[in-house]
């Protein structure tokens, strides 16, 4: 092993420039020759490759975003585009790939690696998930972010006496809503992940509050179940409660990293540079038991997904 490429692929991170800098900083510990690739698997299929030194990553450690960039390729997705990527990587000589990203960049490892190039995947996505690790990369800086902006809303919502529906990114995952809902002391969290028995019925939460004395409620929607209109009209027409809907955004995927993604990213990317060069691949970086651990990518990708059950349970028991 000469030679190791990074890329980041996917939506941005927070911490992904600290897991970059951890790659190039150990490949270089380590005599190893470390090469950027720009925008994610488009880049590697377009032989968008740069030698990476030591200083280049001087500075990046607490700057959100990637200064990689990122893209989704659709047309790495099929076979043609897989052979073209592995060509690409022989031309430059490279002898291993790192890549930070979400689950749909970990198939592109895992093809990458099929094909002959030794590959390893680093989880790197706000959404936290990918469910063969605890924690992604740029997860605890999001939650933190959006824990920050609910406080803020709460102070007006108390002001006012008045709803406020808070809608979150994760795509089909509740993992950032739960947490932020329990971190901000919500008065009820709906995620993808919650079995329509269990499903609270808006109204009913707030009417219960009114009766507990509760004078305003801060509602946390996963942009996975989305109908934050369709709630919005039900709280007003049926408790006149009079609400507001904030989406919080892309403002959750910037910023700078946590120490704790700092931390997390340079364990993980000293932890891809020593698989590959003992020459593994084909495995995801992850973290099990709190520990920095790897696992083959099928087995990986093949996890089932935790359905978060004992979270929504405290989320629900502590709002009342
Ligand atoms: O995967 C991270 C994420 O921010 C999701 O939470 C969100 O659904 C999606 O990316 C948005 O993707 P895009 O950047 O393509 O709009």
């Amino acid at each position: 092993m000469n030679t190791i490429g990074v890329l980041t692929s996917g939506g941005d991170a927070p911490g992904m420039n600290a897991a970059i800098r951890s790659v190039v900083r150990s490949a270089k510990f380590y005599n190893l020759r470390a090469l950027g690739i720009r925008r994610g698997f488009s880049g590697l299929l377009h032989g968008d490759f740069f030698e990476f030194n030591a200083r280049d990553v001087s500075d990046i450690l607490q700057r959100g975003g990637t200064v990689l960039q990122t893209a989704r390729s659709t047309e790495f997705a099929t076979p043609e585009g897989v052979k073209k990527a592995v060509e690409q990587a022989k031309y430059f000589h490279l002898d291993g790939l790192v890549v930070i990203g979400g689950d749909g960049s970990f198939r592109g490892v895992r093809d990458l690696a099929a094909s002959g190039l030794p590959t390893i995947g680093i989880p790197g996505t706000i959404d936290n998930d990918i469910s063969c690790t605890e924690y992604t990369i740029g997860f605890d800086t999001a939650i933190n972010t959006a824990k920050d902006a609910v406080d803020k809303i709460r102070d007006t919502a108390s002001s006012h006496q008045r709803c406020n529906i808070i809608e979150v990114m994760g795509r089909n995952s509740g993992k950032i809503a739960i947490h932020v809902a329990i971190a901000t002391g919500a008065e009820a969290v709906y995620v993808p992940e919650m079995k329509p028995e269990n499903t609270p019925d808006i109204v009913s939460v707030i009417n219960d509050g009114i009766r507990r004395n509760k004078k305003h409620f801060i509602i946390v929607l996963a942009e996975g179940v989305g109908g934050a209109d369709e709630l919005k009209r039900r709280i007003e027409q049926e408790t006149k409660i009079e609400t507001k809907i904030n989406t919080l955004g892309y403002m959750q995927r910037g910023g700078s990293p946590t120490a704790m993604d700092r931390c997390l990213a340079s364990q993980m990317g000293a932890r891809a540079v020593d698989l590959l060069r003992n020459g593994i691949g084909n495995r995801i970086v992850g973290m099990k038991d709190n520990k920095i651990y790897d696992i083959d990518v099928n087995e990986g990708l093949s996890v089932a997904p935790d359905d978060s059950e004992e979270l929504i349970k405290l989320a629900l028991q502590l709002s009342i």
